[in-house]
């Protein structure tokens, strides 16, 4: 169930059309009927009316506005005839015209702990291993939230939720990644304070956002790296610019999902409280 609170970032895609025909402030939408009698904390949970009806297949999101406006929607017997109205998918009973909605919430999201040598693709016609055939059909409409590398390892979400995928990988939600790198080469010591000033790249600056040595032996080191930049071979480049060629690569996180001590190879489903934090990283 969507949980965003009205100080945050609307549950609509990022559009400038406007003109919804109704305020975004939630205190401004009508009591949900089974809310009557609720309390103000009750009022302001649920996913937007129309917006739910419209993920069903009903119609577009306006014409589902035409229709509450002309009356034929109810929730639980009540009809509905004011835009805005927050429902809870899965508990409310929803009806249009007189029949009732099935309403399954079958989103999903899935950590996968890629090894290096697979592809980050849901299918490839060279047939060469993807990320597809690791997940197989565990769910329709899965699709890998961002890339990584080929040599890459690590931490890659995959999901069926179409928005929450975008937004992850938008770089206007400056998502955080961490990246363990293993590089040939010494650390320079004021290196830290140079990558989180910014680099120049080939495709313009990249800054860190932190930068930290873990392990340094026989002239090979491990460092951590985090940035919010999504750029091809971005880590690899960024490091290669300052003279530390990487070897090896690993995603460690994503925002607040980490890779925990999942094997490599490996799919764990997400918990609701991992999906509730990316959801609310991104304003979802
Ligand atoms: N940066 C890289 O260089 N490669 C990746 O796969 C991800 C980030």
């Amino acid at each position: 169930m969507n949980t965003a609170r009205p100080d945050q970032v609307p549950d609509e895609p990022l559009t400038t059309d406007g003109g919804e025909g109704w305020s975004e402030d939630m205190e401004l939408a009508p009591v949900h009927p089974r809310d009557q009698a609720a309390g103000p904390a009750e009022e302001r949970q649920g996913e937007r009316l129309q917006k739910v009806l419209a993920r069903a297949g009903v119609a577009s999101r306006r014409v589902c506005e035409d229709m509450i406006e002309q009356g034929r929607i109810s929730v639980n017997g009540a009809v509905v005839t004011v835009q805005g109205m927050r429902v809870d998918p899965l508990r409310d009973r929803i009806a249009v015209d007189g029949a009732r909605l099935e309403l399954r919430d079958d989103r999903v999201t899935y950590a996968l702990n890629k090894p290096a040598g697979v592809i980050t693709a849901m299918s490839d016609d060279r047939a060469r291993p993807t990320v597809g055939d690791m997940v197989g059909d565990l769910a329709p409409g899965l699709v890998h939230v961002g890339r990584l590398d080929q040599d890459t390892e690590g931490l890659l979400l995959i999901t069926n939720d179409g928005e929450l995928a975008h937004r992850l990988a938008h770089p206007s939600y400056e998502v955080r990644k961490t990246y363990l790198a293993q590089v040939s080469g010494s650390v320079p010591r004021d290196l830290a304070r140079r990558l989180r000033a910014g680099i120049e790249l080939d495709d313009g600056p990249v800054a860190v956002d932190s930068f930290t040595v873990v392990d340094t032996h026989a002239g090979q080191s491990v460092v951590e790296v985090v940035l919010h930049e999504g750029r091809k071979h971005i880590v690899r480049r960024l490091l290669a610019e300052v003279g530390l060629p990487v070897s090896r690569l690993t995603r460690t996180s994503v925002g607040p999902v980490s890779l925990q001590r999942m094997r490599v190879g490996s799919i764990r489903r997400l918990t609701r409280q991992e999906v509730g934090a990316l959801k609310e990283l991104v304003g979802l």
